[in-house]
C-alpha cells in the first residue's frame, strides 16, 4: 500500500477525468489523494511515496503553473517515484501519440529541471460547446488542418482508456523510492 499523490493542471476539466481514472485503477492496492496544482499544499509531498503529475495542452504548452511547480519541488519529485502525463488533441495521432513523438512532451523535458521516471501522453478531449467563439474557431481551424472533427455541436473524446488503465497499473507495479 503506497500513498499516492496525483497534481493536476486542467482548463476544461478533462485532464481531471483522466486523473480520477486513474485514481480508480490504484485505489484498490494504495491511497490516492488528487490535488490541483494551483492549490497550496495541505500536506507536504514527503508524505507521499509515489507523485504523478497530469497537466493540459493550450495554445502549445503547460500552465506556468506547472512549470512552477515543477521548479519548486524538483528535489523532492526525484527523491520519489515519480511519473507525468500530458494530455492534447494531436496526441489522438498515431504517430503523436508516445512521450518520445510527441513534440509537446519533447519539448517540455527540455524545459525542466526533473526526468519523470515514467511518462505518457494521453488524447484528450474536443468540446466546442464549452469553448467561446474564438476558441471554437481556432480550434475548428486547427482540426480542419490535422484532419479531426470541424463540427461545432459536437464533442469529441479521443482518450484511450486503456492505455490509461496501462499507466496505472505501470506506477502501481513500480517500486517505492527511498529519499536521499
Ligand atoms: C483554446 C484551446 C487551445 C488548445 N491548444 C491545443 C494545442 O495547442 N495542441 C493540442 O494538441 N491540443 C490543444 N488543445 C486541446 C486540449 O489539449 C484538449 O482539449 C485537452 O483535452 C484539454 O484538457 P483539459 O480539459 O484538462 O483542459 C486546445 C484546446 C483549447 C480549448
Amino acid at each position: 500500500m503506497a500513498n499516492i499523490l496525483i497534481i493536476y493542471s486542467t482548463n476544461d476539466g478533462h485532464t481531471l477525468e483522466v486523473c480520477k481514472k486513474i485514481q480508480q485503477h490504484l485505489a484498490a492496492n494504495n491511497k490516492v489523494e488528487l490535488q490541483p496544482v494551483e492549490q497550496p499544499a495541505i500536506r507536504t509531498l514527503d508524505d507521499f511515496d509515489k507523485i504523478i503529475i497530469g497537466a493540459a495542452i493550450r495554445y502549445g504548452t503547460h500552465t506556468q503553473e506547472v512549470f512552477r511547480f515543477i521548479k519548486t519541488h524538483h528535489q523532492m519529485l526525484n527523491a520519489k517515484t515519480n511519473a507525468f502525463f500530458s494530455v492534447s488533441a494531436v496526441a489522438r495521432k498515431p504517430n503523436r501519440n508516445t512521450p518520445q513523438s510527441n513534440p509537446y512532451m519533447q519539448r517540455f523535458l527540455k524545459q525542466i529541471d526533473w526526468k519523470p521516471q515514467h511518462l505518457a501522453t494521453f488524447a484528450g478531449k474536443i468540446n466546442y460547446p464549452i469553448y467561446n467563439l474564438w476558441e471554437r474557431l481556432i480550434i475548428q481551424l486547427i482540426m480542419w488542418i490535422t484532419k479531426g472533427p470541424t463540427d461545432t455541436s459536437g464533442v469529441y473524446e479521443f482518450t484511450d482508456w486503456e492505455q490509461v488503465a496501462r499507466f496505472a497499473r505501470e506506477i502501481d507495479q513500480s517500486g517505492v523510492s527511498k529519499a536521499t
